[in-house]
């Protein structure tokens, strides 16, 4: 398989434990070990201590599915597949496509969303994210696009990394063009739960389609991305059966010890997120700040959900020249739009994490080096 380098990720793991101030991340503030095993009730720490470090269930321990299960309006056990999450982009594609496909994909999008098809040999067109109007992906523009050969639509709300947050209606109004074509859709849920209007949160695209395959991990709204954990969630089953044939040939079983811990974390679920969504309102608040004392440097709007958001640089020195030196100079990371192949304008800036007054600060200090 030619795959293309993944441009983020080797970003991050260029940057991301050298530099001093992280502000592109995408993640909540990392949940402790101790923290969570805490907040475990006693039938949970009992599978903890007793858990033996054996392989697990190819679909996933069936007690880390039941939890599962409950988040979803119509999803039983069998229909859950846990996996890594990237792993579970991997796992769709290759279960979903075939070389010559068409696949329609959000843009910009967390980059194993296309290249994966790519790599595989479908021709990838691109559904662009409309800035004007919030960054919403009109389902006009699918329509017009959507051909009677289209496999697969890809679509990712709460979106990485613009922060929109599809409407009831958008969503619905792209299951019935995949309907109509009878093309599946991949709905990427990582950032479910990070809605700050707890009624915008959508229903998961399998409970509302019968050909969809939908990711969720515990890695963004959880905080537990070293866990490495998460699933896919489907009713079709015949497209389960290829997915789980598929992860014998990846990870075989999810990590023993990341299962209970997941539990443990879904049964707190409430707690958890809450404290996240809060950390999330205090980070935005001081990024208005922030971006409102330079309206002459960027266009910024607050977005309605997720870790993160895409604000627009208004000068003539590119999203790469600037995150560069902030690198350099600040100690501060931020993610260029060229990470997404999304021209040079734009730039990723998270706020899930703790530390952002700090990183904001150094940012402010060495704003005039960047010469903009
Ligand atoms: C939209 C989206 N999907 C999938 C993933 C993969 O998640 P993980 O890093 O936990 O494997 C990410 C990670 O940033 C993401 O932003």
């Amino acid at each position: 398989m030619m795959i293309e380098t993944f441009r983020l990720e080797r970003f991050f793991s260029e940057h991301e434990f050298s530099v001093e101030h992280n502000l592109a991340a995408s993640d909540c503030e990392p949940i402790s070990q101790a923290e969570l095993i805490a907040m475990a009730g006693d039938d949970e720490l009992e599978l903890w201590e007793e858990l033996k470090l054996g392989y697990t269930e190819t679909a996933g321990a069936t007690f880390l599915r039941e939890e599962i299960a409950r988040i979803y309006q119509g999803i039983g056990t069998d229909q859950l597949l846990v996996c890594t999450p990237v792993e579970g982009i991997f796992l769709a594609m290759n279960a979903i496509l075939e070389a010559g496909d068409h696949v329609i994909c959000c843009y910009p999008e967390y980059q194993a969303l296309s290249e994966v098809a790519r790599a595989i040999g479908c021709e990838v067109e691109r559904w662009e994210a409309d800035e004007k109007q919030g960054w919403r992906f009109d389902p006009r523009w699918l329509e017009r696009h959507v051909r009677p050969d289209t496999r697969l639509i890809v679509i990712n709300s709460p979106h990485n990394p613009t922060g929109c947050q599809a409407s009831l209606r958008d969503l619905e109004r792209t299951v019935e063009i995949a309907r109509k074509r009878g093309a599946y859709l991949f709905s990427d849920e990582m950032y479910m739960f990070l809605e700050q209007e707890p009624g915008a949160r959508l229903p998961s695209a399998c409970d509302v389609y019968e050909r969809a395959v939908c990711l969720f991990g515990m890695s963004k709204a959880f905080g537990m991305a070293g866990a490495r954990i998460g699933w896919l969630a489907t009713r079709d089953a015949g497209m389960m059966e290829r997915l789980a044939r598929l992860k014998d040939y990846t990870t075989i079983c999810s990590s023993a010890p990341s299962e209970v811990l997941a539990t443990i974390a879904l049964k707190s679920r409430g707690s958890i997120v809450a404290a996240n969504l809060e950390r999330i309102g205090r980070n935005l608040d001081l990024l208005d700040d922030f971006f409102e004392r330079y309206p002459e440097y960027f266009y910024w709007n607050r977005p309605p959900a997720g870790t993160v958001a895409f604000p627009r640089l208004l000068s003539s020195k590119s999203a790469d020249e600037f995150c560069g030196k902030m690198i350099s100079e600040a100690g501060v990371l931020l993610l260029p739009a060229s990470m997404f192949d999304f021209g040079e304008s734009h730039f990723r800036v998270g706020f899930g994490r703790e530390g952002l007054a700090g990183a904001v600060e150094a940012l402010e200090e060495h704003l005039p080096e960047a010469d903009l």
